[in-house]
């Protein structure tokens, strides 16, 4: 018989089923073995004036492990996600080398075995991600990838999209598609428009995104194929994805936090910082992707956090690499900037990510006796000040320093093991 070890107390439970008050009893099995009102344990966990619901799900963060150890490591990037609420991540595939083969889905997976949250990977859709062959993607699949992009890219050959897509479909795997028409979008460091001619900064259409979207709609017409967007950004693209689905189609799509908070004006800045791909765009596009999550079309919110260096981030905007940290901030930036109630916020950070990625046995669950106790407790009305020098992550890129955000973390529970306890990560 499992032996009660801790009880969450004092909360309001949010998941699937709707909201209810209640204490949260969990056991040395990593489950959840009671829920009910004045519940005991040896260990109490304060959650007075605190929403408990499903630990978040992120599927889309980038790990640099192997290979760029210096900017994020796989425990230094869960580390982040159990500040963030997050139970389980999906590391992206462009890592040196890249994660195309059964040998690196191990190691990945090995290394994330001892960390703080529950590491998955995504396997790369070409060998290298270069967009040329196809990778053993049934081999990858066998080791449980159910997630398969050249994230980073997106894979230019139409023929070769098509191939993938008929064997996704064949082998019951998501095809995920980072959408960026590189001819297009080539040798753009910013989204073109208003103020990149302003600021003199080579810029990359909404058409770069949007004709890949176009494209794939149309291929998984073709093929059949379940393909999901990753990180789309342009009000044509929301607007393409929600005819797609209005006509029965099968897809899903992403929003990251700063497409739905920041604008190309940021880059008035000339720092790199927020520099990002696909690039902060206009203030229109932001408000579709806010509609977009509103009504439906956008399935999640994903964080495409991707940890630079300093050094890295401090050349200048053209010579910077893309992309700003995430994990840590999309809790208070979604709370804080989207006009959604509370239950929504958290099923896109929490149940609908958890199914799409197909981890719902483990994660975004209902709070109830027998689940896995993968679980977070944020204070939803918590103001604080984003400080970068205290991030866990291994990379200071935040475009959010200095900003005031409502809504923060308190507790992360990783089965049963409280990871992030009172804002501290334990392990
Ligand atoms: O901004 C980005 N950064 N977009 C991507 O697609 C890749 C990512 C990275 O790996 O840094």
């Amino acid at each position: 018989m499992p032996q009660p070890t801790l009880v969450i107390k004092g909360g309001r439970l949010v998941d699937a089923t709707g909201v209810r008050s209640g204490d949260v009893v969990v056991g040395d099995d990593g489950s959840i073995l009671a829920v009910g009102p004045d519940l005991d344990a040896p260990e109490v966990l304060d959650a007075g004036g605190c929403v408990v619901s499903p630990g978040f799900v992120d599927v889309h963060t980038h790990l640099r492990e192997p290979g760029k150890e210096e900017a994020e490591t796989i425990e230094t990037g869960a580390r982040g996600a159990a500040a963030g609420g997050y139970t389980c991540i999906l590391a992206m595939p462009n890592t040196t080398p890249a994660i195309d083969s059964a040998a690196v889905v191990r190691e990945v997976l090995e290394l994330g075995r001892s960390a703080p949250c529950d590491v998955r990977t995504s396997g790369a859709i070409t060998v290298g991600r270069a967009g040329e062959q196809l990778a053993p993607i049934a081999e990858m699949a066998k080791l449980g990838v159910r997630f398969f992009t050249d994230d980073g890219t997106g894979v230019q050959d139409t023929r070769l999209m098509r191939r993938a897509m008929e064997y996704a479909s064949a082998l019951d795997v998501v095809l995920a598609q980072h959408c960026e028409d590189d001819a297009m979008a080539g040798g753009g460091h910013m989204h073109e428009g208003e103020w990149s001619s302003r600021l003199g900064i080579a810029g990359q259409p909404a058409e770069a995104e949007e004709l890949m979207v176009m494209r794939d709609i149309a291929l998984a017409r073709l093929t059949g194929a379940r393909i999901h967007f990753q990180h789309l950004s342009t009000e044509g693209s929301v607007a393409m994805v929600r005819a797609a689905k209005d006509g029965g189609m099968d897809l899903t799509c992403e929003a990251t936090t700063h497409h739905f908070t920041l604008t190309d004006e940021c880059c008035a800045t000339y720092d790199a910082v927020f520099k990002v791909n696909p690039p902060l765009r206009t203030a229109d596009d932001v408000a579709a992707v806010r509609a977009g999550l509103a009504d439906g079309t956008i399935d999640c919110i994903a964080t495409d956090h991707a940890p630079h260096t300093p050094d890295a981030k401090e050349q200048p905007f053209d010579e910077a690499p893309p992309g700003m940290l995430g994990l840590e901030t999309a809790l208070g930036l979604a709370l804080t900037e989207l006009d959604l109630d509370l239950e929504e916020v958290v099923a896109l950070l929490s149940w609908r990510p958890a199914q799409l990625l197909g981890v719902e046995d483990r994660h975004g669950g209902p709070i109830i006796e027998g689940r896995r106790a993968n679980l977070c407790v944020f204070d939803p009305e918590e103001e604080w000040t984003v400080d970068a020098d205290t991030m866990h992550s291994r990379s200071r890129n935040t475009p959010y320093a200095g900003r005031r955000l409502r809504g923060r973390v308190r507790h992360t529970l990783l089965e049963g093991e409280p990871v992030l306890r009172s804002g501290e990560v334990t392990r």
